[in-house]
């Protein structure tokens, strides 16, 4: 079930036989010469699209403008600073704490968001630290990537050039799920350049081209194919794994 084509009555007829549900979270950002702007938050809803064709499960809107500050000097990246993204999933979570849900999952396409998905996840929590009760939800943050199989599968498509950032996996997924957007451009070098990633302009004079560490041209639609079938079951088997862990009230 997807929530932003439910009313109200359908989910809350949802929470009364599951209080879980699935968030898709990632980054609006440039990805290379072919890598689209959404890939980050297009990747995380593709595969759980594809869960939700299947399974019982409900899937919020997608969080889809991220921690990007290091790509701003790229056309087309929105971003938010960490303390206004950690603001903002805070609220998230307490909208739909406040409606039942007691087990929500973050699943996320961006590597920058890591740190402040984490953080947000804690001052949530410390909202019943301080005031000494029970939370009576959980909170969980799966990296799409991190889904077990799928990092496997990947190293196996992609042993070389598959690099940090506009990852040929990444693109693959894009691909498959959005045919009539496809890129080609010619890659120099094939396989980008690797280091730390910083401040946005530091990072377009070490990463010209945007890439960081990748080759995306080995990226083909039926790689992604494979790649956002394993995700969705994986994405389905945790949801259900989370769903039982127990949450005292
Ligand atoms: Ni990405």
């Amino acid at each position: 079930m997807l929530m932003h084509l439910s009313t109200w009555p359908e989910v809350e007829q949802f929470i009364a036989r599951s209080r879980t549900i699935v968030v898709p979270i990632g980054s609006n950002e440039q990805h290379g010469p072919t890598g689209l702007l959404g890939t980050d938050w297009l990747c995380p809803e593709i595969i759980a699209l594809e869960a939700e064709r299947t399974a019982d499960i409900l899937v919020a809107p997608t969080f889809n403008i991220g921690m990007a500050q290091h790509h701003l000097a790229f056309a087309g990246t929105i971003s938010l600073r960490p303390s206004t993204f950690i603001a903002a999933i805070g609220d998230w979570i307490r909208s739909l704490t406040g409606h039942g849900f007691e087990k929500i999952l973050f699943l996320n396409g961006h590597g920058g968001n890591i740190a402040s998905i984490e953080a947000a996840f804690s001052e949530v929590y410390a909202d019943a630290s301080f005031a000494k009760r029970r939370a009576g939800y959980a909170l969980k943050l799966c990296n799409w990537w991190d889904l077990p199989g799928v990092g496997e599968l990947a190293r196996e498509q992609f042993p070389s050039g598959h690099g940090a950032h506009a990852t040929p996996s990444e693109i693959a997924i894009t691909q498959w799920a959005l045919p009539h957007a496809r890129k080609s451009a010619h890659y120099a070098p094939q396989i980008a350049p690797s280091g730390p990633i910083r401040e946005a302009l530091e990072f377009r004079a070490r990463y010209p081209d945007g890439r960081v560490g990748s080759d995306p041209g080995q990226a083909t639609p039926e790689k992604g194919e494979a790649l956002v079938k394993l995700a969705a079951q994986s994405l389905a088997q945790e949801l259900d794994a989370f769903s039982l862990e127990p949450v005292p009230a």
